[in-house]
């Protein structure tokens, strides 16, 4: 067994340390972002799988990516980290998902008859991308400036409600997480049916994609940033 990582720290800390690992706790159930703060230990014991599994295909992650630069949030200013979140996963975001909706509704007019889920899919995707869009807007207006002057100028910056409004976006986090959740289980999987065509492909392969950014997203703010500018309030 690889014993080069405790198992009583937490995913969301490991995924802080290298990111690469996020693909393997993906790849495996594991949520690292909104269940960001389980320890491995207990994230392998509700995902039922052994432990000893686990950090040997962590490690082989580590081994991979020991040659590519690692960046490590944590150690970053939250400055910084707010221009990555924003430059990386908020500009991802606005680009994928109007044109990951206007697949979905081709595809549902094809075969909507035949895979009926696609419709809740739709319905589904509708709410998450105008959900998202208002989260995004709430963060770049009102949160991430606050937590950039928060570090800049500390005992000037606007304090009251940061903490309420941090916690709201947490909430919509989880909200997230549980769409994201409901759209792959009514995929199962993000599965193409034997009748699928290009565009099928192409829907099941975008929502897989956006799980996996959201998952990164979510878990440099719930896990990096926001406690971050909590302990600075
Ligand atoms: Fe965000
Ligand atoms: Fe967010």
């Amino acid at each position: 067994m690889n014993t080069l990582i405790d198992t009583s720290r937490t995913v969301g800390d490991l995924v802080t340390e290298r990111e690469a690992r996020g693909d393997v706790l993906e790849s495996l159930g594991i949520d690292f972002c909104c269940g960001g703060r389980r320890t491995l230990k207990q994230a392998c014991r509700e995902a039922h799988l052994p432990v000893c599994r686990v950090l040997d295909k962590l490690a082989a992650a580590d081994i991979a990516a020991a040659d590519a630069p690692a960046v490590n949030w944590s150690r970053a200013s939250m400055s910084d980290l707010v221009d990555n979140i924003v430059s990386t996963h908020h500009v991802f975001l606005r680009r994928e998902l109007p044109a990951l909706y206007a697949r979905i509704d081709k595809v549902c007019l094809v075969h909507g008859d035949a895979h009926p889920e696609l419709l809740e899919i739709r319905a589904l995707f509708r709410q998450l991308r105008r959900e998202l869009e208002d989260h995004m807007a709430k963060e770049e207006i009102d949160v991430f400036p606050a937590c950039k002057a928060i570090e800049l100028r500390p005992a000037a910056a606007r304090k009251e409600g940061l903490a309420a409004a941090i916690a709201e976006l947490e909430t919509e986090h989880a909200r997230v997480g549980e769409a994201i959740h409901k759209i792959r289980h009514l995929s199962s999987g993000y599965a193409v049916p034997a009748d699928g065509c290009r565009t099928y492909k192409l829907v099941m392969e975008g929502l897989a994609r956006l799980e996996q950014n959201t998952h990164q997203h979510v878990h440099k703010e719930n896990n990096i940033l926001l406690p971050k500018a909590r302990r600075k309030l």
